[in-house]
């Protein structure tokens, strides 16, 4: 939007009284909107680019189990781990089928993830019930830094604990627990995972996880304050890495497999697109069963008061920007939400008015203002037919 036109927005919202409250850069127009947004650094698909889309592949390192290579290969569409009971790593208390990093174009250079930066990669994992939590070590997904003689900076991992299969997040080295889900409910289906991560020293570190099967959201922890680096740079692995010390006889043949395997990088520009299937939703599912959304899909919330989606965004600067949201509403009543930027009321039952039908999607779009740093805007359904359908929000 140019800035003749951003004015008007921001004059028509205001009804004409002078913009007083908008910050410097609304009224000069001179300082540029700074907001980190997330761009696609690698999407490989295994029926093209197979293996070669991964840093490393390391299938049966130790050669325990040559008859029983590819344990790692591309199934078609997806990515698959095979693990035998005779499999061992170098180390024979354990077993391992893992690949390293993101190569990008296949076979290309890799993506180095470095102090300061933000990542994260999405995908979906298909646990078959043969892959059970143990109760010493699973480890089905961890961040490293590269070589040998480190500990796993982090892990997602399959833990027992009194009997129960849980799906974890953990940070091993400071032994912090951030979060973790039953993995029973999880066995036998596709469950899509979004793993975010602020490399930083100290506790400059910052992670999000996210879990959501058949698009309602399993868990989403956010924890910030963390060290998520130790030398060098850090790099994401997949597969299964195992300890062979499980005492509860959760131990047997078993896969792991993978697809739609996504990487990108939080990056800085003048606008920023946050979908709405990748926000924090409360009472609410991501659905993709009509026409016209961006992305991978909308978010449903529930139809109820206090149903919200929840985007957080970073700001370079404090700033004026202007905040459109795409929306459908395929009944023929308003469905009024309460929009909040950082806690703050900044429109009381804004009207989401009908679109005519729930194909057709449309804009809505009012002045916010961003502080400096981290920012979350909020939009919360304001009556009990809960609010539209949302597709996705956009800063500028
Ligand atoms: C229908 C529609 C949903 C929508 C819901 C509602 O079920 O398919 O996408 O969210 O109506 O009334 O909110
Ligand atoms: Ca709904
Ligand atoms: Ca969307």
């Amino acid at each position: 939007m140019s800035r003749l036109s951003r004015r008007a927005v921001l004059g028509a919202a205001l009804g004409g009284v002078a913009a007083a409250g908008l910050s410097g850069r609304a009224q000069a127009g001179t300082t540029a909107l700074a907001v980190s947004s997330w761009r696609q650094r690698w999407a490989p698909s295994a029926a093209v680019d197979g293996l070669a889309a991964f840093e490393t592949v390391e299938d049966d390192r130790a050669d325990s189990h040559v008859p029983g290579r590819p344990h790692i290969f591309a199934d078609g569409g997806t990515y698959r781990w095979n693990m035998h009971m005779v499999d061992r790593d170098t180390k024979t208390d354990r077993q391992r089928q893992e690949v390293t990093g993101m190569r990008t174009p296949a076979g290309g250079a890799y993506l180095e993830w470095l102090p300061g930066q933000t990542w994260r990669t999405t995908y979906s994992m298909y646990i078959p019930s043969s892959l059970k939590a143990t109760t010493t070590w699973t480890d089905v997904m961890q961040l490293k830094q590269p070589g040998t003689g480190t500990l796993p900076i982090v892990v997602q991992g399959l833990r027992r604990v009194d009997g129960v299969q849980t799906i974890e997040l953990t940070l091993p080295i400071a032994g912090i627990h951030v979060g973790h889900a039953d993995l029973d409910p999880l066995h036998d289906r596709w469950v899509d995972v979004d793993f975010q991560v602020k490399v930083g020293d100290g506790t400059s570190g910052r992670l999000r996880w996210v879990l959501r099967s058949g698009g309602s959201t399993v868990i989403d922890v956010t924890r910030t304050g963390v060290d998520t680096f130790l030398a060098d740079r850090v790099r994401p692995k997949w597969g299964i890495y195992r300890s062979l010390n499980d005492t509860s006889g959760s131990l047997q043949d078993c896969y792991l497999r993978t697809t739609d395997m996504r990487g990108y990088q939080l990056v800085s520009g003048t606008s920023g697109v946050y979908q709405a299937e990748e926000a924090r939703i409360s009472q609410g599912v991501v659905d993709s069963d009509h026409l016209g959304y961006s992305g991978t899909g909308f978010v449903n919330l529930d139809n109820l008061v206090g149903s919200y989606a929840e985007w957080t965004v970073e700001a370079g600067a404090a700033a004026g920007a202007v905040l459109d949201l795409r929306y459908a509403n395929g009944t023929t009543a308003n469905r009024p939400m309460d929009i909040t930027v950082n806690g703050a009321l900044v429109a009381d039952g804004r009207a989401f008015n009908p679109t005519g039908n729930w194909d057709t999607w449309a804009t809505a779009s009012l002045p916010v203002t961003l502080k400096a740093g981290s920012n979350t805007i909020r939009a919360t359904s304001a009556t009990a037919e809960g609010g539209p359908n949302l597709d996705r929000i956009n800063l500028h």
